[in-house]
This record gives C-alpha cells, structure tokens and sequence, in this order.
C-alpha cells in the first residue's frame, strides 16, 4: 500500500547555539543554547528581563545574535519558510480587516492557493470558536478575541513550530484557558511549541519541558516533572513553591 510521503521540515529542528546578544555595553543574553527538536510544549520561564523574549526573537529570524547562530532545519531563518514558525506576542497585531480576511491574509502570505484560503480559514476560526465573529471587523473583537484570533491566524497554515511570548498576559482565566485549548490541540497535531509564561498553573497544565532563564543565561533545561517535583536551582525552587512571583 502506498503511504503518504512525510512532509520534509522546513522548520525543525529550531536551533539556538550559543547565542550572545548584547545592546549598549551590557550582555543581554550569555552563551544560550536552546533549541525545539519535536512535536511538544516547552515552556520557557524566568524573572523579568532574564533575556526570554530576546530569545524569542532570536529563533524566531528577527534578532541576529552578535554572536552564535539560529539556525531552522539545519538553515539560517529566511522569509521564505516564514509561515512555518507562527509568531504570537502578548499584545495581538491584526491588519484593519476582518476576522476572516485576516486568517486568509495569513494563508495567502504562506502560499496556500485562493481557492482553498476560504474553506481553510472558516475551519481554523471555527478551532478557535470564533465563526460567529468571522464578518466582524478584527479591532472590535474581545483582547480574548483578538488574541484567540491571532493564535488562530497562525495555526491555518499548520506550522511546524509556534512560538509564544506571554500570549495569556492581558487575558481574563475564560480566555486563558481558550488559548490553553488551542496551544494544546496545536501540540497534538504535531506542533513544536515555545511558550513563554509567568504563569505557574499554566506552566503545570501544559509543559513537557520546562526552560528557566535568568539573567540572559539557561538554569534549567528538564523534563517538566523534574522541574515541577526537584528543581535544582534556587530561583527555580523558589518560583516552583510560589515564594518567588516571576
Ligand atoms: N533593544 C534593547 N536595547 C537595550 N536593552 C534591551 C533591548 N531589548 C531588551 N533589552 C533589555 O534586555 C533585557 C532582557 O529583555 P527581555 O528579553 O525583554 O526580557 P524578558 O525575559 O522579560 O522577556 C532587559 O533588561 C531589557 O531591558
Ligand atoms: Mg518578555
């Protein structure tokens, strides 16, 4: 029987090595090494300014290191394999449209053929429950909404990896746990995902793999269970008994 040939990365592995980046005088990240090999959730912690969001945007193509490499299936980022790495920040970036048009803007831009931009973006909006906002203009939808929407907007093109800084942030517990929904579904599809949270309970409701940063550097890279049951550092220790409040 024939199967389906594998879809060849474009993305994955998403790898960081020794990545150094520094911005007047000071060394905003030190010597990281941080990369996303397989389907799963990571979710990347620390204290603020700890480096997570540059770090974001390193393996994400929009920072250059000054030092180090990134590198997308064994590549430097380019603008070409773009969609295969869904951006999400903690404050959503929607075109004047509406909620439809912006999901097929975001297909149209990954390549996907007009034809099968409608019946795609429908679909996607309808994983993120929000047909019924699909006509509306994208600004006068929730922050839930919109940040729902954003998320949405990056998953119809099936990206291989998501990347998520404080996505959650601004949002109510409702709208938390819609995002939540989603970021797992994304998982179970096979997604590799970076999700960068303050949030504990978010952290132990969706994390195989725990990263703590701090002060620009790696302090732990484990299995979530060893994060949550033994981690090593101080910091983590602290953050993990709820004695530190990232
Ligand atoms: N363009 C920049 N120029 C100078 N300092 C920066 C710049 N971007 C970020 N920083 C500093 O780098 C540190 C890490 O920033 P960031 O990655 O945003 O931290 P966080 O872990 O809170 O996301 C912070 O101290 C921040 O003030
Ligand atoms: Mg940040």
């Amino acid at each position: 029987m024939a199967s389906a040939a594998p879809r060849s990365s474009l993305a994955l592995p998403i790898r960081g090595e020794a990545l150094a980046l520094r911005r007047g005088g000071r060394l905003l990240v030190d010597d990281l090494n941080l990369s996303l090999e397989k389907p799963g959730i990571t979710t990347l912690m620390g204290p603020n300014g700890a480096g997570k969001s540059l770090t974001v945007r390193m393996l994400a193509g929009l920072v250059e290191p000054d030092s180090g490499q990134v590198t997308w299936a064994g590549r430097a980022p380019d603008r070409a394999r773009a969609s295969s790495v869904g951006l999400v920040f903690h404050r959503p970036v929607m075109l004047r449209r509406s909620a439809l048009d912006n999901v097929r803007y975001g297909l149209k831009a990954a390549g996907v053929p007009r034809g099968e931009r409608r019946e795609r973006a429908m679909a996607a909006l309808a994983r993120g429950r929000l047909e019924h906002v699909a006509a509306s203009p994208a600004w006068v939808l929730s922050g839930g909404e919109q940040q729902r929407l954003a998320l949405v907007r990056a998953l119809a093109v099936e990206p291989e990896a998501l990347l998520l800084d404080e996505p959650t942030a601004n949002l109510d517990p409702a709208s938390t746990l819609a995002i939540e929904e989603l970021v797992s579904q994304a998982q179970a599809r096979g997604t590799a995902v970076l999700l960068v949270t303050h949030d504990l309970g978010q952290a132990r409701r969706l994390a195989d793999r725990v990263v703590f940063l701090n002060a620009g550097g790696l302090s732990e890279d484990t299995p979530a269970v060893t994060f949550f049951d033994q981690p090593r550092t101080p910091q983590a220790q602290a953050f993990v008994e709820g004695r530190l409040v990232l």
